[in-house]
């Protein structure tokens, strides 16, 4: 008996760092994404009768690795879904990407998601009278694996508060999305380590506040069709998070020469054309660009410009993904 599931990545616009429980992964502020439809993990679960432990393996065909720690960390989950669903059985459970392995972009929210959906998916198939919990449950005990799951669970965009995670209705409901892959080297510090070494730095003092503040903010701007004030919060907002790692004792940082370049051209674009892309990064050196459908033809040229330099996976608001290096 097996199953498939897929789900989507998700990129935060305000940044879900630092936890006030690191067990369950409760955020110490809210955070609100947009969903990656087109950046997906697909995780198969095969229920082996027999099986003496949970397994994992990457799909067939694929390349994904996970590392000792990875590959502990979601067989944990499994358990921990297991437990609470009262099911004593083991599973094979494999899991791929198809967004390129070596891009240096983050799987933990989609992969989770999709982990915790073929969960419930092969308990269902397994026993007619197993109900699975609603998709917001799912998505809360998707956070238990990995915080920022919870929101690959609603689209187009998802709001995790410390009341739970649900999709928030905005005017912007199409994106382009570009993601420049600027270093492909291993993480030195996890995300998960972030989150604890963060506290540590003077500046996570306000943190949660400023977070709380800027979301009330970013909402706020692009109900009132204000892009540029979207911009400059989603700017400060990464700046923030990352001046965190720096200050941290002892200090870390994600940056690449090529992230500042990067980024110093997308200034030069808002400065010169009095519009641009949201700008954000993540606990990476990738720089990730988000613009309204309306303006998709700004986002195709800013986006052949970078691509004469940098690779860039790009997704078109109606969903189609280039790899400029595919
Ligand atoms: C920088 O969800 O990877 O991407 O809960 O420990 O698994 P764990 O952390 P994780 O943290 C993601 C942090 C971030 C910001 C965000 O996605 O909100």
């Amino acid at each position: 008996m097996k199953v498939v599931a897929t789900a989507p990545s998700n990129i935060a616009l305000i940044k879900y760092m630092g936890k006030t429980d690191t067990l369950d992964n409760l955020p110490a502020n809210s955070s609100l994404s947009w969903t990656l439809e087109s950046l997906r993990s697909t995780v198969e679960m095969e229920y082996v009768e027999g099986l003496s432990a949970d397994e994992w393996a990457p799909l067939d065909g694929e390349k994904l690795e996970l590392s000792e720690t990875g590959r502990a960390k979601f067989l944990k989950h499994v358990a921990r879904v297991k437990a609470e669903a009262g099911v004593t059985g083991n599973f094979r459970v494999r899991s791929a990407n198809n967004f390129p392995s070596d891009c240096g972009i983050a799987s933990s929210a989609s992969s989770f998601a999709a982990l915790t959906k073929a969960c419930y998916q092969i308990f269902e198939a397994l026993d007619t009278n197993y109900q699975a919990p609603s998709v917001r449950e799912q998505a809360e005990m998707s956070r238990k694996g990995s915080g920022s799951s919870c929101r690959s669970f609603f689209a187009p965009w998802a709001m995790w508060t410390r009341e739970g995670v649900r999709p928030l209705e905005l005017p912007v409901q199409r994106m382009v999305h570009q993601v420049a892959i600027l270093n492909t080297a291993k993480k030195e510090v996890s995300s998960s380590d972030a989150h604890k070494r963060c506290v540590t730095s003077l500046l996570f003092k306000g943190r949660p506040q400023r977070a709380e503040e800027r979301l009330a903010e970013f909402m706020q701007a692009l109900r009132k069709n204000d892009w540029p004030r979207a911009f400059d919060i989603t700017w400060a907002e990464f700046q923030d998070m990352h001046a965190l790692f720096e200050t941290s004792q002892p200090a870390f940082g994600y940056w690449h020469p090529d992230s500042v370049k990067v980024l110093a051209l997308t200034r030069e674009y808002w400065r010169e054309q009095k519009d641009g892309p949201l700008v954000t990064m993540d606990a990476g050196a990738n720089v990730h660009l988000l613009w309204r459908a309306d303006q998709a033809a700004k986002a195709e040229a800013f986006g052949s410009h970078l691509a004469e330099d940098y690779r860039l996976l790009s997704t078109a608001a109606d969903g189609a993904f280039k790899d400029s290096r595919a």
